[in-house]
C-alpha cells in the first residue's frame, strides 16, 4: 500500500537553534537531560522539497525551535510567495534587528505571523525567558500593516490572567488578532498555573490518550479503511466529543483549532492501491 500525504499542510522545525529559554518547551527538557537539541538549519534543497509536496501549505513553527534562527527563513519566505504557497510563522524570539522584520514581512505579505508574548509585553518575558516583549509588540504592530495577518498569541499563566483585556484592547487598538491559549503543560505545584481554572487544560491529555486507546490503536490499519465508510465511530465520538468540550471563546479571537488530531490528520490521508 502507498500512502499519500500531500493533501495537507506541514508543521517544520526549519532549524533546532532559539535563543529563548521557555521552561516548558520541549527544547529546554533535551537540554536538562544534558542532551544538545538535535537537528541543523534546514537546507535549501530540502525546503525546496517539503514546499513543493505539500499542497496547503507550510507552519513554520516546530517543537523545539525557533523559525527566526534559520538564516535562511527570509530566502523561504520570498519562495513561498512567488510560489502561492500559504504559509504560518509561529515565532517568540526577538534577537533579529527591526530591519529584519521589516524585510520578512515584506518577503511574503501574506503570511500569517503568530507571535508568543505571554502578558503584557513588559511582562512576557517572564515566561519567555531572554526575549525582549515590547520590541517584540513593536514588529506585531509593524506586521499588522505589513502582513496579511498579525496575530498576537498569549498563553495565560498565574502572572498575567489579570491582565487579558488590557491586552486584548491592545490588539483590537492596533488591528492585530488575539488568540488566548490555555495551557495544559503543568506540573504539581506549578508556580507558572492559573488560580482561575478556566484559563487552563487539565484534561487534554487524558482525553487524547482515550482516543487513541479506543480508535487509533493501529493507524495504518485504521489508514485502510479509508474510503470504505466502516471509519470507526468511536473517533467521530472522540471529535465530538473534543468539540463539545471546547472552552468559550469571545467572539473577536481567533480560534485555531487541534491541528493534531488523529482522525483529521487520517481523514486527509489519500490512499493508493498498489
Ligand atoms: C516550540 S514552539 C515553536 C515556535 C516558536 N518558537 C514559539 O514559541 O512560538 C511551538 C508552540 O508551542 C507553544 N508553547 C510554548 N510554551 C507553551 C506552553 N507552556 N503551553 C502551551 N503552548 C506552549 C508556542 O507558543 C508555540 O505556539
Ligand atoms: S521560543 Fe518557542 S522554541 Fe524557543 S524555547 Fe520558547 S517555546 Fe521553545
Amino acid at each position: 500500500m502507498i500512502y499519500d500525504f500531500s493533501n495537507r499542510k506541514i508543521n517544520i522545525d526549519s532549524t533546532h537553534r532559539c535563543p529563548l529559554e521557555c521552561h516548558k518547551c520541549q527544547r529546554q527538557a533535551i537540554r536538562r537531560a544534558g542532551h544538545p537539541v538535535p537537528g541543523q538549519d534546514m537546507p535549501w534543497n530540502d525546503f525546496i522539497k517539503i514546499a513543493n509536496y505539500f499542497e496547503k501549505g507550510i507552519l513554520f513553527c516546530g517543537q523545539i525551535s525557533d523559525p527566526t534562527a534559520n538564516p535562511l527563513l527570509i530566502d523561504m519566505l520570498r519562495y513561498c510567495y512567488e510560489k502561492n504557497i500559504p504559509v504560518t510563522v509561529n515565532t517568540a524570539s526577538t534577537h533579529k534587528s527591526r530591519e529584519w522584520y521589516k524585510e520578512a514581512f515584506e518577503a511574503d505579505p501574506k503570511a500569517v505571523w503568530l507571535f508568543g508574548i505571554d502578558g503584557l509585553p513588559k511582562d512576557s518575558h517572564k515566561y519567555r525567558i531572554h526575549q525582549d516583549g515590547e520590541k517584540l509588540f513593536e514588529m506585531v504592530k509593524l506586521c499588522a500593516k505589513k502582513c496579511k495577518t498579525s496575530v498576537w498569541q498569549y498563553i495565560v499563566f498565574r502572572y498575567n490572567e489579570n491582565d487579558i483585556e488590557e491586552a486584548r484592547d491592545m490588539a483590537l487598538a492596533n488591528n492585530i488578532d488575539f488568540d488566548l491559549v490555555f495551557s495544559g503543560r503543568w506540573v504539581s505545584g506549578d508556580k507558572f498555573k492559573p488560580r482561575n481554572p478556566n484559563y487552563y487544560v487539565d484534561r487534554h491529555n487524558v482525553d487524547l490518550k482515550k482516543i487513541k486507546d479506543e480508535g487509533y490503536k493501529d493507524w495504518k490499519k485504521e489508514m485502510d479503511k479509508l474510503n470504505t465508510n466502516d471509519l470507526d465511530e468511536n473517533w467521530k465520538k472522540g471529535l465530538d466529543k473534543m468539540a463539545s468540550e471546547q472552552l468559550p471563546r469571545k467572539p473577536n479571537e481567533r480560534f485555531f483549532t487541534n491541528t493534531h488530531n488523529p482522525v483529521k490528520t487520517i481523514l486527509s490521508t489519500r490512499r493508493y492501491k498498489k
